[in-house]
């Protein structure tokens, strides 16, 4: 796993942030289990609470791409420190990369399981419909 390669892609996707509001560039980077690396930055809005976060702008990227499961995942802030995904976040990581999706904290690399730990998912509505999702 080149985390360096991912890194380098959320850094480089802070420059292209539009946070003219909180003046917080956000970059991310999503490695997909396809070799894909696709990315995101946050889009804000004069009405603020509609802002994107970065990992918004990156699943769209994945999904409007082909699609796919991402399996490492890096988030940047524009220092080029890591950051940690807000929840609202870590719910469409773990819709997208599941609970061994590999995520890059400051803590070091954890999985998605340990950084959302008991996450409501498509598992919880199957078991009430009985249908594959
Ligand atoms: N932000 C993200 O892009 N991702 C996160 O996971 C945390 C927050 C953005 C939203 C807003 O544009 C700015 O950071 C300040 O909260």
């Amino acid at each position: 796993m080149d985390w360096e390669a991912l890194r380098s892609k959320a850094r480089e996707m802070t420059t292209r942030a539009y946070a003219p509001y909180s003046h917080f560039p956000v970059g991310a980077a999503g490695l997909v289990d396809d070799g894909r690396i696709v990315t995101g930055c946050n889009v804000e809005n004069a009405a603020y609470g509609v802002a994107l976060c970065a990992e918004c702008g990156m699943i769209s990227d994945l999904v409007a791409g082909g699609g796919g499961w991402l399996v490492a995942f890096s988030c940047a802030n524009a220092n080029g420190d890591r950051l940690m995904p807000c929840g609202r976040c870590r719910q469409l990581l773990w819709e997208h990369g599941g609970a061994s999706l590999l995520v890059d904290t400051p803590a070091g690399v954890m999985t998605m399981d340990q950084v959302l730990p008991m996450a409501f998912g498509v598992a919880e509505l199957e078991e009430v419909s009985g249908e594959d999702n």
